[in-house]
């Protein structure tokens, strides 16, 4: 290898206010009071809101976040919409800006849609006018680095533009714990000496708080496939014991006693085995689904449809639970009323994006049922907007999507309001909340007999069923 210095920063910036984005520049901005971060967003609202006064409202909800924010907010940390006059200003660029599956034309439901990055990327070559150092922190297929180099590489200057690709691994509700103490910082950057030089600088920024050995250095193409690789792997795990839920329902064993005996071997690890309604987030679903289209892209077919069924079977398990409300509910839930615990695809963040929330839902309401809806972090406006573009992917009119919104659905504040004439809740986020309910109180206000379908696996079934209710907990 070239030997190579790294070079000294001053200012760094992110495009990309969002879950990767705003964590991650704010513990950056902790550990490196030298360093001015600005963290850039096309969305004005957004930063709008990320400069407020109310540290309760900031766009992304993460413990110990606004705590950070308002430490280091307007020290060494800025948000803002002027992407020209930072990217300009900055000797690294980090790209967190969305990456969604392509919903149109060519790998549709499939592919990542590399709109966002595209166009992260010719902002950056319009605004500088120094050499950059390009950091890839959204997740993206193999070889897109390639693609970001090759639009920056049409610059008519002399401008160097070093693309590094730095994969963020922190997840959602433990994010600044995650960032704090990462299990590792993975840099992938080129062998020449600009590249070299990149990646050490890059280095230099982690090592102030990440032990050296958990620093590892790749090449590009490993760092991006490591980053699909990783989820692809945590999500098996959970399709993997969802799968044996359903044995585990039909034999009689239980999934928390198997899933404790198969995790006390060290080859396997107790963690990430937990049974559920289904993984969500933004991450799994799209980064397997990514991985799917790459390996067909190669002609591995066999490859492909290996991990394709971790996504199958995340929807059997989401369907099998929807099924399991219809089934019990005497094989209808037309214009009943039911209460969901639960909006966020996990408990501590206010994201629902491909919440299992959303699929059993959106069910139910083409069954009829009337949902009563009730979560501690996600706004109402957002609900409202999941279920409106899942309607819309059934199929759904314009005009049946607002007759479903106007007169199906109602989002509480208050829990205990939310079971009133209720038949049945359903328990979609783990949420710590839902773990000390008044039960007795709750059964009161329900149509009886009442039922609760814990997706979540939270409640203590034998107290709940002593009180009158009727449990189904997935796995048992
Ligand atoms: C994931 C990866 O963990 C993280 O490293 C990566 O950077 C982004 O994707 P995230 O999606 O934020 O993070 O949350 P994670 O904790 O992985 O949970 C994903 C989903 O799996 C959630 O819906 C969660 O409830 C579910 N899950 C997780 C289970 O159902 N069972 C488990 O045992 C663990
Ligand atoms: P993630 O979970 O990957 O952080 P988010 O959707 O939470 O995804 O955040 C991505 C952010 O990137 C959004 O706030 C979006 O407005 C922003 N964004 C996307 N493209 C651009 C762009 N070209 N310039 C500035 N901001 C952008």
């Amino acid at each position: 290898m070239l030997s190579s210095e790294a070079i000294k920063i001053s200012n760094i910036c992110c495009i990309g206010a969002g879950y990767v984005g705003g964590p991650t520049m704010a513990v950056i901005a902790k550990m490196c009071p030298d360093i001015n971060v600005h963290v850039l967003d096309n969305n004005e609202s957004k930063i709008k809101l990320w400069n407020s006064k109310d540290l309760n409202n900031l766009p992304v909800y993460e413990p110990g976040l606004s705590s950070l924010i308002h430490e280091c907010r307007g020290k060494n940390l800025f948000f803002s919409t002027d992407i020209k006059k930072n990217i300009s200003r900055s000797e690294i660029i980090f790209m967190a800006v969305n990456t969604p599956t392509k919903t149109y034309g060519s790998g549709k439901g499939m592919a990542a849609d590399l709109t966002f990055i595209e166009k992260c990327s010719r902002q950056i070559l319009k605004y500088s006018k120094s050499d950059k150092i390009v950091v890839e922190k959204s997740t993206l297929p193999v070889k897109t680095a390639e693609k970001i180099k090759s639009i920056l590489g049409n610059s008519n200057t002399n401008i160097n533009f070093e693309v590094v690709s730095n994969p963020e691994f922190l997840a959602e509700g433990s994010a600044i714990n995650d960032l704090f103490k990462s299990d590792r910082v993975l840099i992938g950057g080129e062998s020449t000496k600009s590249g070299i030089s990149a990646v050490q600088t890059l280095c230099r920024i982690y090592s102030r708080w990440i032990p050296k050995e958990k620093i590892l250095t790749t090449n590009v193409w490993s760092s991006e496939l490591s980053k699909l690789v990783s989820n692809a792997f945590l999500a098996q795990r959970i399709s993997s014991i969802n799968s044996i839920s359903a044995l585990c329902e039909k034999t009689g064993a239980d999934i928390s006693e198997v899933s404790s005996a198969v995790g006390m071997d060290k080859r396997i690890g107790k963690y990430f085995l937990n049974s559920s309604v289904g993984f969500g987030g933004s991450c799994f679903k799209k980064d397997i689904l990514n991985l799917v289209y790459l390996s067909k892209f190669y002609g591995l077919h066999e490859v492909a449809d290996y991990w394709h069924q971790v996504v199958k079977i995340n929807e059997y398990q989401m369907n099998r639970f929807f099924l399991t409300i219809l089934n019990n509910l005497f094989q209808t839930v037309y214009k009943k009323n039911l209460s969901i615990f639960g909006w966020a695809f996990k408990k501590n963040t206010n994201d629902s994006r491909e919440s299992a929330s959303i699929y059993v839902s959106t069910n139910l309401l083409i069954e009829g049922a009337i949902l009563n809806i009730y979560d501690p972090k996600v706004e109402s406006s957002k609900i409202i907007n999941d279920l409106e573009f899942a309607l819309k992917n059934h199929g759904k009119s314009k005009i049946e999507i607002s007759t479903i919104i106007n007169s199906q659905i109602k989002i509480h504040n208050d829990l205990y309001e939310s079971v009133i004439d209720s038949h049945a809740i359903a328990i979609l986020t783990e949420w710590d909340i839902f773990k000390e309910l008044n039960w007795k109180r709750i059964y009161k206000f329900m149509v009886k007999p009442a039922f609760v379908f814990d997706g979540r696996r939270i409640v203590d079934e034998f107290k709940l069923k002593k009180i009158g209710l009727n449990v189904f907990k997935i796995g048992s």
